[in-house]
């Protein structure tokens, strides 16, 4: 695929490509805004390098997209709410995202995507992991597929099992920063149903739609769940669908979260890293 405003490089054979030649803080042409999009669209995350963004520039970027989607347990910035801050401190043991997952799988609609913005990095280490859940799909066999139709899985935000069911503030608690920007949700949903196999909404394609909220298999117990839902959570991570993303001062990634789950890596006790991130709202997955 060529575009007119920008090069697209790809960073793996799977998903992922650098685009070249755009400054995000100003706003966007016409033109420029649907390339941009489809960019995304074809390439599942793309990467944005030597940006200098407002909290303020980020946000008007991200709107271009949709209307903001707020997370239900984390607060944003005092004066930017629509602004998640994802800390670590040198002294925190703990990483936030340090596991596969869709953002806000959780909620009634997840979100359509995201932009996470590096404000300060480790001197190594700190890389983002991506997959391609067309991919994961696609590698199925015709008999796992028909077997999959229908099936719903239950996602919920807070007491995972593979954390011992604690709170998202207790998980947090004495390891990291974290724990200061936790918020209770009131009264959003967050605990909701979802297609396993979802249809992207504007690709048409399907898509394997899990990652680390989902507990079980709607209508089924712990117990059934478990063989296939892990056996298909280590599917979709296979290297092979997969791309790690090395940050810099400056680096904007977009993904596309109706087709992808991330992971942060958290090899970097000792240093700081600090990022904002700005989630666009979805819509109910089909
Ligand atoms: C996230 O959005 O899950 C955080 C990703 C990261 O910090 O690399």
């Amino acid at each position: 695929m060529s575009y007119q405003s920008f090069d697209v490089t790809p960073i793996s054979g799977a998903l992922g490509a650098e685009v070249h030649g755009i400054d995000l803080s100003i706003p966007l042409s016409k033109q420029t805004f649907e390339e941009v999009h489809e960019a995304l669209l074809d390439n599942l995350v793309i990467f944005f390098r030597d940006q200098d963004l407002t909290p303020e520039q980020q946000l008007s970027f991200a709107r271009r997209f949709g209307g903001i989607h707020l997370h239900p347990y984390m607060k944003g910035l005092d004066d930017h709410p629509e602004v998640l801050a994802i800390i670590k401190e040198k002294d925190d043991t703990r990483t936030f995202g340090a596991s596969w997952h869709v953002d806000q799988m959780f909620t009634e609609k997840p979100a359509m995507g995201a932009m996470l913005y590096a404000k300060e990095l480790p001197p190594a280490g700190g890389d983002t992991l991506y997959a391609n859940m067309y991919l994961a799909y696609d590698a199925l066999s015709e008999g796992m597929k028909d077997m999959l139709t229908n099936v719903k899985t239950f996602a919920v935000g807070d007491r995972f099992k593979r954390l011992g069911g604690q709170s998202r503030k207790d998980v947090y608690k004495g390891v990291s920063v974290m724990a200061n920007h936790v918020k209770d949700p009131g009264d959003v949903k967050t605990e909701n149903e979802h297609p396993l196999v979802r249809t992207h909404p504007e690709t048409g394609r399907k898509a394997l739609f899990i990652g680390g909220h989902v507990q079980r298999f709607a209508g089924m117990t712990d117990e059934e769940s478990a063989p296939l839902l892990n056996y298909l959570k280590a599917h979709t991570v296979r290297p092979e669908f997969t791309c790690r993303f090395g940050w810099k001062p400056g680096s904007l990634a977009f993904w596309d979260n109706r087709c992808t789950q991330h992971f942060a890596v958290g090899d970097y006790n000792g240093s700081r890293r600090e990022m904002h991130r700005v989630t666009i709202q979805g819509d109910r997955p089909v």
